[in-house]
């Protein structure tokens, strides 16, 4: 079992090049913030745990994020490749990744850390529309639908996400601005961490991850 991770501020990008990555790869996309909206969309007990920290752009309590990430774990094959997005997002979560991915003889090869200024990031996540059928993500002015509200995959309607608000989104940047820097010394330390410019087109910063695993996949 084998995993790379993008690590990012909210707003980073994280999903959008997930999704890219996902098309071009055989990576199994686990995003721990995708899995909470939909426990908290169908109710489950793990959701109503996570609710009031999401709404409120606090990080939801580590035994809950691991509960859900290893249960997902465990319904994959032993040889499975994993990209995490938003998850790990404290140290506890990375050492616990760890003793995981260890049990099964794996570890984590890469850690794509998208660097995007606060004021883009700002922008993206004010813009950002969501779809409400199938989860497709868009920016009003950046990545548009071609009909407005619309989505372009399934036409289902494109909305905008609770915790996207301006006073959710300033504490979100703060709380990442407050948990990251340890998670990038950990990642650092162990030389996996790959800085990328995620300020970029969306095709750029996907070509410059995909280039780094390549050149990893070929020097194997
Ligand atoms: P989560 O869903 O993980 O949110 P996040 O980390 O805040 O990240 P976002 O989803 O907001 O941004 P993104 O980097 O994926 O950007 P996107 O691609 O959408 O977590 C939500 C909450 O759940 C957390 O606050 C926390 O409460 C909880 N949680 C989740 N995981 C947790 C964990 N491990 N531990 C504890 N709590 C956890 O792009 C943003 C916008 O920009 C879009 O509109 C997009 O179209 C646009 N865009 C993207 N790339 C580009 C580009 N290159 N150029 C122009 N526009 C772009």
């Amino acid at each position: 079992m084998k995993a790379i991770i993008l690590l990012g501020a909210p707003g980073a990008g994280k999903g959008t090049i997930a999704e890219g990555i996902k098309s071009a790869t055989d990576y199994i996309h686990v995003s721990t913030g995708d899995m909470l909206r939909a426990a908290v969309k169908a109710g489950r007990p793990v959701g109503l745990e996570a609710k009031s920290f999401m709404e409120k752009g606090e990080l939801v309590p580590d035994n809950v994020i691991m509960k859900i990430v290893t249960e997902r774990l465990e319904e994959g094959k032993a040889d499975a490749r994993y990209m995490f997005d938003g998850f790990p997002r404290t140290t506890e979560q990375a050492l616990m990744l760890d003793e995981v991915l260890d049990g099964h003889g794996g570890r984590v090869e890469h850690v794509f850390l998208l660097d995007v200024p606060r004021d883009v990031l700002v922008d993206r996540l004010s813009g950002r529309r969501v779809c409400k059928s199938c989860g497709a993500v868009y920016h009003i002015r950046n990545i548009p639908s071609k009909v407005a509200g619309v989505c372009d995959l399934c036409k289902g309607p494109l909305y905008q996400r609770s915790d996207d608000t301006e006073e959710t989104v300033l504490n979100r940047l703060e709380v990442f601005k407050k948990q990251t820097q340890s998670l990038i010394d950990y990642y650092e330390k162990k030389n996996v961490l790959v800085r990328v410019d995620g300020s970029k087109k969306k095709e750029d910063t996907h070509a410059e991850i995909v280039s780094v695993l390549r050149t990893a996949f070929c020097s194997s």
